[in-house]
């Protein structure tokens, strides 16, 4: 069992959780994830890790609220457990130093990304951060981000702070502005990763995407994470999650992300209803 030893909403539905688990603790690099179960016959959960405490033997992820699983992890509080809590999975971050290393994160993405600025920082990179968000209160981490990057752009859709647009028309705007860019890494919603991987492309810049595929066994058995990459099948779990942004077939996998939306909202009803009637799941 996994002990949950803090819990703390980061905006609404956003969660972060901070779980026992010293073997992860220990090994964890940037890039890793983990999966976790809350029961016996509880979905997987793939969930990046945003950082590790090695000394506490615990492991920090964040997790938002949208499917049945996501919402009973949310049901969990300190002390609670996880049945499991595997990994730390995946291929780690390949970091070296470049130059100046853009990130570009939407919504919760931004939970990933801090091990990679960490990790970037920490080789001597000159890390831009960019962070975008619906609205100024939907921002989570920012504080963290801020003291971690050297330089952090916000942009939201509504221009209530910062750039008044898409992460892409701020990054486009850097770009414009003759900053010497030697890679950006990019992270949030699939439709947000393949339009900064289109614009990059436009201007040669080097671009990989951490993909947050659908994942079952997450270990290169159940083929549920598949996708092409230069016109070869790969698997996010175990070839990824990391891959080279302008080489991912991004449209195959929107339409593979939505295969599976009629079973879960069924299965989101069905959880509703049962969270109705019982008491033990009030937060
Ligand atoms: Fe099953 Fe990757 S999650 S092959």
């Amino acid at each position: 069992m996994y002990p949950i030893l803090r819990k703390k909403e980061l905006s609404t539905g956003i969660w972060e959780i901070v779980a026992k688990a010293p073997m992860i603790a220990e090994t964890a690099k940037p890039g890793n994830f983990v999966i976790l179960m809350v029961d016996e016959k509880g979905e997987r959960v793939p969930l990046t890790i945003v950082s590790t405490d090695p000394e506490e033997g615990s492991v920090r992820m964040v997790v938002q609220e949208i499917g049945k699983s996501t919402k009973l992890i949310a049901t969990l509080n300190e002390g609670d457990s996880f049945t499991d809590l595997v990994g730390p999975l995946g291929i780690p971050t390949h970091i070296e130093k470049k130059g100046t290393v853009v990130m570009v994160a939407g919504g919760i993405g931004i939970a990933p990304l801090i091990p990679q600025i960490r990790g970037n920082k920490a080789v001597g990179n000159h890390v831009i951060t960019i962070m975008g968000a619906k609205t100024n209160g939907l921002y989570i981490l920012k504080e963290e981000v801020e003291e971690i990057s050297d330089e952090v752009i916000f942009a939201t859709d509504d221009g209530s702070f910062g750039f008044h647009g898409f992460v892409t028309g701020a990054l486009e705007e850097l770009i414009k502005s003759g900053r010497k860019i030697d890679e950006v890494v990019t992270i949030g919603p699939m439709r947000m990763m393949k339009a900064v991987s289109e614009l990059t492309k436009k201007y040669d810049i080097p671009t990989v995407v951490s993909l947050n595929a659908i994942m079952v066994d997450g270990t290169g058995m159940c083929g549920c994470c598949r996708v092409t990459v230069d016109g070869n099948v790969k698997f996010s779990c175990v070839d990824g999650p990391e891959f080279d942004a302008h080489k991912v077939n991004f449209d195959e996998l929107i339409q593979r992300q939505s295969f599976f939306a009629g079973m879960e909202k069924e299965s989101l009803e069905l959880f509703k209803e049962k969270v109705g009637e019982c008491k033990c799941h009030s937060k």
